[in-house]
């Protein structure tokens, strides 16, 4: 029996995995310079915390969860989103009490049973923040800057998607609206969006069915009829956006799949995704603490999928790294071991080969682990007490005393 990954699961593996943390540590290093902090929660929750949090009606508690009994009955879900975890934890620790504004970051695997296509996965990376503890605009733009600088660091093409879904007061009387427009074009809506009209009418504007997406471009949207304290805070948003020089798009469709949004709601697209373009989304979720039993507390974050992030970066050459041990003949062989351990230990990365081979298969050898150096050790070398440093970049060799080599290696690497 041969057994194979579960779908919509990726194996990394070498050398592509290399590019997979390096971006980690790019996006990682990204959020801690933006001032954010990481936060690690787990992966494991209590399903009710999702079901209120990410909200009943939301497609992602509704069909997209992975969730179980345990040994002792107890309904579990493997994290679909961070958000609410974050949140949880912020209350369980009484994060509150410092009364001051809280900002993580986040970068770990999310678990949503969909259907596999390109850039969407069973399993996939987030990496996100969060800011917590206050509703003034420049955090909003601080979360969108955040993100549009990574983006322009890593030279990838975006375009900025934004929203006011309104609040508490203003969104109410919004939706009755909706529902009676709904409601009179009911006959153009698709069975999901029928019961929606009654559960969430919001939610129809996710679907992705042709006939309703036609019938919701004329409905109302929330975006016109804001309360004035969500159009002053829109504006302020956008008049943060405008003085850091970020372009956006105003879409008033935009409400986000998520139920614990309030007022800014924004993504950010790529066209070169193709059908799954959301590179990642977000807003300001002032509710959401308050409705998972702490007190009123105002935040705003965001999230974007890694494997998307992916597969629009450039692809960069591989950097060469390293030092390769080749060893020929016994002796040389257990120097090379020593060797190898003494470079590790002083912080050098470092390869060696098994089983005896051959110059010509560790040479190969070593060009496919894409090392920087090659340290040549055979019998004469080891006599003389020096190797033969072979710099695969640019195909030199030189012969370096065993008592000089790390040095010269902590030169050149
Ligand atoms: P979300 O829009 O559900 O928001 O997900 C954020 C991003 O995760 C998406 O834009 C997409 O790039 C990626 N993503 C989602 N599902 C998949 C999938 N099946 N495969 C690959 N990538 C996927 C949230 O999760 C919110 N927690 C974001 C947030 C943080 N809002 C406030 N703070």
């Amino acid at each position: 029996m041969i057994y194979q990954k579960l779908k919509g699961t990726v194996d990394w593996l070498p050398p592509q995995s290399q590019k997979w943390r390096l971006f980690q540590q790019k996006i990682c290093n990204h959020f801690e310079k933006s001032g954010f902090s990481f936060i690690e929660t787990p992966y494991l929750e209590k399903t009710a915390l999702f079901a209120r949090g990410t909200g009943e009606a939301s497609e992602v508690v509704q069909k997209q969860m992975y969730s179980f009994l345990d040994k002792n009955e107890e309904s579990i879900t493997l994290r679909p989103e961070a958000t609410p975890s974050i949140v949880r934890s912020y209350i369980e620790n009484k994060i509150y009490g410092n009364k001051g504004v809280e900002k993580y970051y986040y970068f770990g695997p999310m678990f949503r049973y969909e259907r596999p296509q390109r850039g969407r996965q069973r399993q996939f990376f987030q990496y996100g923040v969060e800011i917590i503890g206050t509703q003034d605009a420049k955090s909003d733009a601080e979360t969108i800057a955040a993100f549009s600088y990574l983006y322009q660091s890593l030279h990838i093409d975006n375009q900025l998607r934004l929203n006011s879904i309104g609040c508490f007061q203003c969104r109410p009387p919004y939706l009755e609206k909706l529902k009676k427009y709904l409601i009179q074009n009911k006959s153009s809506l698709c069975e999901e969006c029928k019961v929606r009209v009654e559960k969430n009418p919001l939610r129809s504007f996710d679907c992705k069915k042709e006939p309703c997406q036609k019938t919701l471009e004329k409905a109302p949207f929330i975006l016109h009829d804001l309360c004035e304290s969500c159009k002053t805070h829109f504006l302020e948003v956008q008049n943060y956006l405008k003085y850091l020089g970020i372009t956006y798009d105003i879409l008033p469709k935009l409400v986000r799949g998520l139920d614990y949004y309030t007022k800014t709601a924004f993504e950010f697209a790529s066209t070169k995704l193709g059908a799954q373009d959301a590179l990642s989304g977000g807003g300001r979720y002032d509710e959401l603490i308050k409705v998972l039993g702490g007190p009123e507390t105002s935040a705003v974050g965001c999230a974007g999928g890694f494997e998307r992030l992916l597969l629009v970066v450039e692809e960069e050459a591989p950097k060469r790294e390293g030092v390769f041990m080749a060893s020929l003949g016994e002796e040389a062989e257990k120097e090379g071991l020593k060797i190898v351990t003494e470079l590790r230990n002083e912080g050098i990365r470092c390869l060696l080969s098994y089983d005896h081979k051959s110059l010509k298969s560790q040479m190969r050898q070593a060009d496919s682990a894409y090392v920087k150096f090659v340290c040549i050790l055979g019998e004469n070398e080891l006599r003389s007490r020096k190797v033969m440093v072979k710099d695969m970049e640019k195909s030199t060799q030189e012969e370096v005393s065993l008592a000089d080599l790390k040095g010269y290696l902590d030169q050149h690497v």
